[in-house]
């Protein structure tokens, strides 16, 4: 009895198809760290300034372990979207004149992760996202305004400043929630409203302070080290 068993456990053993064999590979480590890299994704909309000071922070190794895996514009003239082609980088135009704002935004997000985005940068994208693309990106979505908010949030925040007479002006990195110009701050920068300045020249000095602290912003998010408690972003310890 217990042989009969013995022999159809070996039948069964013997007649179990090959399996392949095992060949170790080793994965180059330029592989390895390629894959462990963060990926960003560009929205913009129009002349880019902010997506080149991103790039050239992450070229410079300002923002670390982190490449630009695409950049879209909405608009197909964005001069920002024919600086990405220039440099190379995925560039795509996903038109959104005509189209409902979630059906537009669905299109972005497929893209968005067809390359495996993780942290989504709006620089100069002039579309509202749809609660619906806020909630794929949780805290993964930041964006660049030129005032310190709560200040003059919403089109031409420089303009409004300037015309308000404040003395202080500059502009706030954020999350991006379902509110217009809302989300937790990462990062603000100070840029004083002198006694010559016109709204050009007032716009120029705080888009200098925009380049510089978009990037201290996305490396603060990457690196992760904080924990947002109700509205303030502070570091872990
Ligand atoms: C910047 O002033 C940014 O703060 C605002 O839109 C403008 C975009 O400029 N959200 P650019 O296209 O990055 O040069």
């Amino acid at each position: 009895m217990v042989d009969c068993l013995l022999a159809r456990v070996s039948v069964a053993i013997f007649s179990l198809p090959k399996l392949p064999t095992f060949i170790p590979v080793s994965v180059p480590s330029v592989v390895k760290y390629y894959v462990s890299m963060h990926s960003l994704g560009i929205l913009l909309s129009g002349r880019g300034s902010n997506f080149v000071a991103i790039a050239d922070s992450v070229d410079a190794g300002r923002i670390p372990d982190a490449r630009i895996s695409v950049v879209i514009s909405n608009r197909a003239d964005a001069p920002g979207i024919v600086i990405a082609r220039e440099r190379g980088l995925n560039a795509l135009v996903i038109p959104s004149k005509g189209k409902p704002r979630e059906e537009h935004d669905r299109e972005v997000v497929t893209a968005l992760n067809e390359h495996q985005v993780d942290l989504v940068c709006l620089a100069g994208y002039m579309r509202l996202l749809s609660p619906w693309f806020v909630r794929q990106f949780p805290q993964k979505i930041v964006n660049i305004h030129p005032s310190l908010l709560p200040a003059f949030p919403g089109l031409e925040a420089q303009e409004q400043a300037f015309a308000y007479g404040v003395k202080v002006s500059g502009c706030t990195v954020h999350f991006v929630d379902e509110e217009l110009d809302h989300g937790a701050i990462i990062v603000q920068k100070a840029v004083p409203v002198l006694d010559g300045d016109s709204e050009r020249t007032l716009a120029a000095r705080i888009l200098e302070q925009e380049h510089i602290a978009y990037s201290e912003a996305i490396k603060i998010v990457l690196e992760g080290k904080f924990a947002v408690v109700g509205r303030r972003l502070v570091a872990k310890t």
